[in-house]
């Protein structure tokens, strides 16, 4: 939702902002703007709408010289997206210039007072209204623009990561957060300012990540200064980052989606290094075991999460209630914050996030945080906002994930679950030592397995081919691989714009099945596990009604073979894996699908990666 970056140092701003925007294209790719404060008292600023490439395009044959500057990649929120409403925004004398990522929820009422006080808007944004805002508080009260900054952000009611840039002053940042990430490098006489660590880390590995309602003064040649909105002085860890610049690369794939998927086996074997012992005996995930109190005592496991991420919550639930036999609800967490939730002292809570920024994920976590309830977080962004509010958990250590359609975050979602489940049976023993050490030998094989199924990707290419443009999907799944379903009608909806349902395959019966005929692809998941039988049932069901049945099965399956028109075989694995190997067939689906359809796979019409605003 939104990108920032920043620079102030001896380097050319420019070259090292528009690099950072591609990095953070992922967030928002509607419109892009930059800001450059030069010597010669001159704040100038270039925007474009598209993408980044648009704006380089247009900043081909300007003089944007200087070594302070600030930048911006939009998801438009308030006003379409266009070169008005893209950022940065002057305030009215031109004197400032800020970029901004969230949203001003009370911007309608101060809009209409600093209209009636004389301002004029140039955009439909609301962020036009708190760059106007700061400068009518700094010249109504004479007072200097930090000081500003935090009486505007007073009155503020919203989310925000802003950077405002001054003219005739070239020697300083300041910056803001509350509720949408903010990053500080910290480089050899220089600094960086980012939504994430990505513009970042090839210039330095050092950072400081902004606290809600902080803002920083950055200025050239000393550290930054850290206040609050309040101002009182803060001091702040200096963080070592251990991302490298190789996971930001395609690294030879034409799309960071199709790497990612590949990636898989991989990051799967660093999501389980060091929490499952070589010998398979055990699980040990730190963030339960120095908490296994509240775990054994659980009365309830509440699992929060948005989009792909609510996906792997669905999953977690069949693991928790089979292992550990605790009652679990899975929740979005849009519905969860707003409806007044029953929430137990005795509850766990477990918040499920890629990004660590979705805002109603976070939003949920506080929610239940106040209740008193123990809030367990799984995150792939290292010091994100969800991991740092919640009271433990686990990351998924699968590297920067930028297509935006997610896929090896899930899978590494889904093994922590798994370890999560285990972790927690064992300590519970509600399921014998011997079974766990038999599901952890598996665990540890489903590595090799996906690399097994990632051979078939010319197979589903070719595949893909014969269904490129079919106008409805439906998949379906059973058990632990009804969630899965759910997964691959997501991937293919959002990657290659094609309405997709995906149903737990019994459902059918109950209406939906009046939507087969000869035009329907139906994408039947039907490994030989717990539901063979009744999954085969439902397929005939599709095939009587003349549907075309596409099949994920296991290897060696005669019976399905004989009824679907097309299949795909996976190595079998526990019912409770299959999860980990039925997606990857699926999300290569989508992916050739969409790449036939020549859409642009990694940055969909749309959408955004991380989902700050509400
Ligand atoms: C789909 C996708 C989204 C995210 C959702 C939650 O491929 O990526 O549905 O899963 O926006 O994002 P996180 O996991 O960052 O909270």
């Amino acid at each position: 939702m939104c990108g920032i970056v920043g620079y102030i140092g001896e380097q050319d701003a420019y070259p090292i902002l528009i690099k950072g925007l591609h990095r953070l294209e992922y967030r928002g790719y509607d419109s892009a703007g930059i800001a450059v404060a030069n010597s010669g008292d001159e704040l100038k600023i270039y925007k474009a709408k598209g993408r980044v490439d648009d704006l380089e395009e247009f900043c081909r044959s300007k003089d944007i010289s200087g070594n302070i500057g600030i930048a911006h990649t939009r998801w438009a929120t308030h006003g379409e997206p266009s070169n008005a409403n893209a950022h940065p925004h002057y305030s009215e004398s031109e004197n400032l210039a800020l970029i901004h990522n969230g949203i001003i929820e009370n911007y309608a009422v101060l809009k209409q007072q600093l209209i009636n006080k004389g301002f004029h808007f140039r955009s439909n944004t609301d962020t036009e209204v708190l760059v106007q805002l700061i400068e009518y508080i700094k010249d109504l009260n004479k007072v200097d623009l930090c000081t500003a900054i935090q009486l505007a952000l007073s009155e503020i009611v919203g989310a925000y990561a802003i950077a405002v840039l001054e003219k005739g002053v070239t020697d300083r940042i300041i910056v803001a957060r509350k509720s949408s990430p903010l990053v500080l490098g910290i480089g050899d006489n220089e600094y960086f300012i980012a939504s994430d660590a990505s513009p970042i880390v090839e210039y330095t590995n050092k950072v400081i990540y902004l606290e809600d309602e902080e803002i920083a003064i950055v200025s050239r040649n000393e550290p930054p200064r850290i206040l609050t909105i309040k101002n009182v002085e803060k001091s702040h860890e200096i963080i070592e980052l251990e991302m490298n610049i190789s996971q930001l690369e395609k690294g030879g794939y034409p799309h960071f989606m199709l790497k990612e998927i590949f990636e898989q086996p991989q990051t799967l074997r660093d999501c389980m290094r060091g929490r499952i012992d070589i010998s398979c005996q055990h699980v040990v995930l730190s963030g339960i075991i120095d908490h296994k109190e509240r775990f054994l005592d659980a009365r309830r496991i509440i699992i929060l999460a948005c989009g792909t991420s609510w996906h792997a919550g669905l999953v977690g639930k069949y693991l928790f209630e089979s292992f550990c036999r605790i009652p679990v609800e899975v929740e979005y967490s849009s519905e969860f914050r707003y409806r007044n939730p029953v929430i137990y002292p005795d509850d766990i809570i477990i918040a499920i996030s890629q990004s660590g920024e979705t805002a109603d994920t976070l939003a949920a976590v506080e929610l239940a945080r106040k209740s008193g309830a123990f809030v367990y977080g799984i995150c792939n962004v290292v010091g994100s906002s969800i991991a740092r509010n919640t009271d433990s958990g686990s990351y998924t250590h699968v590297g920067p994930e930028i297509g935006v359609a997610s896929t090896k975050a899930f899978t590494a979602q889904l093994v922590v679950l798994s370890m999560m489940a285990l972790c927690i049976a064992r300590e519970k023993k509600t399921i014998p030592d011997e079974r766990i050490k038999a599901l952890l030998k598996e665990l540890n094989r489903i590595p090799d397995k996906i690399e097994k199924i990632l051979q078939s990707n010319e197979l589903i290419s070719d595949l893909s081919k014969i269904f490129t443009y079919a106008h409805n999907f439906i998949y379906l799944g059973r058990g632990f691989n009804y969630p899965i379903a759910l997964e691959g009608a997501l991937k293919l909806k959002e990657i290659s714009y094609i309405h997709a349902e995906g149903y737990p395959a019994a459902e059918m019966k109950h209406g939906p099945i009046a939507l087969i005929d000869t035009e329907m692809p139906v994408v039947a998941i039907a490994t030989d596990n717990g539901m063979y039988e009744k999954v085969i049932s439902n397929i005939q069901e599709i095939k009587a009604r003349n549907g075309r049945v596409i099949a994920v099965v296991s290897e060696n399956d005669t019976v399905v073979k004989s009824i679907a028109d097309y299949v795909i075989e996976i190595p079998a694995t526990e019912d409770c894996f299959d999860p980990l190997l039925t997606t990857i067939p699926l999300q290569l689906l989508s992916y050739h699908i969409a790449v036939n359809k020549r859409r642009d796979v990694d940055m969909p019409r749309n959408l955004a990666k991380s989902v700050t605003v509400e």
